[in-house]
């Protein structure tokens, strides 16, 4: 059963497992740096090998701690580990990035990274404030072209401390630009996918260029701070709840085979243990054609992640829906 959803998909360096561990949390608010670290130790425990994190998150170094635990009492040796971080948008001179990278490599205990994301297209001003703002709370840009950032980008991969790069949040002309250009082609975008918003016409462009897809907010983040009331709850919707009961699986775990199915990589966060474990469960069922259908007819182009900060920068991506 489930043969059409690999374990692994093929990317420069080694095999990328289609199930990770996400790790964004709000510190304080959605998770401590000593839950995380706890969560990372259970999700290896439990045979995840693939840990999503970026140095915008500010718990890289709980994620090291983990890894290290977990390395130094023979669970895993870093081979067995794929790690992706990001680099972020204070970082985007091209002569920063090599520092970048140096920091999360410090803060993750390792010497390499397997896949280095440029987390958002647009540039802040540079420097090791993450959110640098003005006297009236503006955010501050800065004016590199994502261009010049990816060129500096394909060095650390020759440098050996990347072994892929690819990018976050960036819409199809965007990423088109890019691929025009790039020497090392992206080799995976990371975008918000969930049954609100299955991004298709971006999923399939990306496909179509032999990129990984990697689906951020895989369930549609329902512990995010920001939710409105009007909201609609993916965890309350009928038709999940019904395919959910006939197949003896969890809502979730409907949602993330979905995904799987359409040929992503997902990267559910949980800091709960037994939820870890459930997110991981995927692999000993499947959904029929019609069930397929029927998750796809919730899409409502609900994108939760507009990255509003960046709303007035030439390189914001999402300025169309606006
Ligand atoms: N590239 C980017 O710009 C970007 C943006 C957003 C996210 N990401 C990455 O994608 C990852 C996932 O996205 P996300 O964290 O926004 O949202 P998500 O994975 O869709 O949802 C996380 C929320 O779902 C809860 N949850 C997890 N498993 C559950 C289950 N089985 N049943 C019920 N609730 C469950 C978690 O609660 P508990 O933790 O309390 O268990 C948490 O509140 C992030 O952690 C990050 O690594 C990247």
């Amino acid at each position: 059963m489930s043969s059409e959803v690999p374990l692994t998909v093929p990317m420069p360096g080694k095999p990328y497992p289609t199930v990770g561990l996400g790790t964004f949390t709000i510190l304080g608010e959605t998770g401590t740096e000593e839950e995380l670290c706890n969560a990372v130790k259970v999700a290896i425990s439990e045979g995840y090998r693939h840990i999503d994190c970026a140095l915008a998150y500010g718990n890289e170094k709980g994620v090291g701690d983990a890894i290290k635990a977990k390395t130094d009492d023979g669970t895993i040796t870093r081979n067995d580990l794929y790690i992706t971080t990001k680099l972020w948008n204070t970082y985007h001179n091209p002569d920063h990035v090599k520092e970048a990278i140096k920091k999360s490599l410090r803060n993750l205990q390792t010497d390499y990274i397997d896949l280095y994301l440029m987390h958002r297209p647009f540039a802040l001003k540079d420097g090791d404030d993450l959110f640098p703002k003005d006297s009236d709370g503006n955010m501050v840009f800065a004016d590199h072209d994502y261009v010049d950032t990816w060129k500096a980008m394909e060095k650390l991969v020759k440098a050996g401390l990347t072994k892929a790069i690819g990018i976050s949040n960036f819409n199809k002309e965007q990423t088109q630009r890019l691929l025009d250009s790039a020497r090392i082609k992206p080799a995976n975008i990371q975008i918000e996918v969930h049954p609100y918003f299955l991004n298709e016409t971006l999923v399939n462009f990306c496909k179509q260029n032999g990129m990984t897809v990697t689906a951020y907010a895989p369930l549609a983040n329902p512990g995010r701070t920001w939710k409105k009331a009007e909201d609609p709850v993916l965890f309350e919707e009928q038709i999940l709840k019904d395919i959910a009961t006939v197949k003896g699986k969890s809502v979730a775990q409907v949602v993330m085979r979905f995904l799987l199915q359409r040929g992503l990589v997902i990267i559910p966060k949980s800091i709960t243990p037994a939820r870890i474990t459930e997110n991981f469960q995927l692999f000993d069922f499947d959904l029929s054609a019609s069930e397929m259908q029927k998750v796809s007819s919730l899409d409502r182009h609900l994108r939760l992640y507009w990255e509003d900060d960046g709303i007035n920068h030439q390189h914001y991506p999402f300025t169309a829906e606006l």
